[in-house]
């Protein structure tokens, strides 16, 4: 559905069902992780957001450890991450990293990032009392959507994961399974849907999704259906919104030509779009604003909230030492190691 969040902004007093709310970015690295733990570097490059406990392996009770993050909501130590956009000179070859941009009608001094969603039934609805939602427990982890996807048909199934050409930072135009055809103003809008039913035991599975299970069947933001009987807990609807400034590289595209932008893994087309969440909330503070009646937008009446000057302090250190700016010939991870001169 296009530019919902924005008719919802607009609408404020009636849509009250979740938290939204922003990050900065915490790190871009080669570092994964979900899929590939232990693994540094690992095959593709990250952009990283939320708590300092991120690293190459993660166990245990994130939201324990963290001790910063880059959301706004200061007891959620998460991390959320997806694969990077990169620009592909459709003439000499080479490789820019896009820059990420912060989402309109974020908290003040948020930095690129993400905005996320942790909606409780659909926008508009709670519904707390009669369908209870459990909050993720320490732990759990799972990934949407798939590099390896390459027709449409099987983007078409992904439903939650999805792109705009900006029109302008407000104006989002239609949503598309694959990558914009020609140059947006404002740049290239992503979308990831998580599904929101769980199998009730495990905090992963060996392909870290079928744990989970997807009943929705048009909008991530729209009601979604009831869990089935094999994947019977509700959990929150978590959705991430990165926004991909493009607009540097509109200039290099020539007219007519095919879409230049490449994910990092290096797909042809924007059918591999995925995405990776590590829970890492403290204590009981996401299960605390997912039982709130009338949640809305930022902290559910129970969560604390800090300044984005402060998110914004919130780092982790360098662990793969890439370079990953500037022209590159081959995308990190797809050729020799470039590294860091200093
Ligand atoms: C990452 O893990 C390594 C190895 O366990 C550890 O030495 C390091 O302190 C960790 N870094 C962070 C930021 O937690
Ligand atoms: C490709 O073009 C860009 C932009 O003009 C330039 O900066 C870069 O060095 C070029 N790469 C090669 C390999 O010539």
């Amino acid at each position: 559905m296009k530019s919902f969040a924005l008719t919802a902004l607009a609408l404020v007093a009636p849509v009250q069902a979740g938290l939204r709310f922003g990050c900065s970015s915490l790190t871009i690295q080669r570092l994964d992780p979900v899929v590939e733990p232990g693994h540094a570097p690992s095959a593709h490059l990250h952009h990283i957001i939320g708590g300092n406990a991120f690293n190459a392996t993660m166990t245990g009770d994130v939201g324990s450890r963290g001790t910063c993050t880059t959301c706004e909501m200061a007891e959620d130590f998460s991390n959320y991450w997806t694969a990077v956009l990169y620009f592909k000179h459709p003439t000499n070859g080479s490789y820019h990293r896009v820059p990420v941009t912060n989402n309109a009608a974020l908290a003040r001094g948020t930095t690129g990032g993400m905005t996320i969603y942790y909606t409780q039934f659909d926008f508009n609805k709670d519904n707390v009392k009669t369908r209870p939602i459990k909050a993720f427990p320490p732990g759990f982890r799972m990934t949407v959507g798939s590099p390896t996807t390459s027709t449409l048909s099987q983007a078409k199934g992904h439903i939650g994961l999805r792109y705009n050409c900006l029109q302008t930072l407000i104006n989002r135009g239609a949503e598309m399974a694959d990558f914009p055809d020609k140059p947006c103003p404002a740049g290239i809008f992503t979308v990831h849907h998580f599904p929101a039913c769980w199998d009730g035991k495990n905090l992963d599975s060996p392909d870290h999704q079928s744990h989970m299970y997807n009943t929705i069947t048009r909008d991530g933001f729209t009601d979604a259906p009831a869990c089935p009987a094999s994947h019977p807990v509700r959990m929150p609807q978590l959705t991430y919104e990165t926004v991909w400034d493009t607009t540097k590289f509109n200039s290099l595209w020539p007219a007519g030509t095919p879409n230049p932008f490449v994910w990092s893994f290096e797909g042809s087309s924007g059918y591999g779009t995925h995405a990776d969440y590590m829970f890492g909330w403290k204590d009981d503070s996401l299960q605390r604003a997912m039982d709130k009646d009338n949640c809305f937008y930022d902290g559910c009446g129970s969560i604390k909230k800090q300044a984005m000057t402060v998110a914004n302090k919130c780092t982790v250190p360098d662990m793969v030492r890439e370079n990953i700016d500037g022209w590159v010939d081959h995308l990190p991870g797809q050729g020799p190691m470039q590294m860091k001169k200093d």
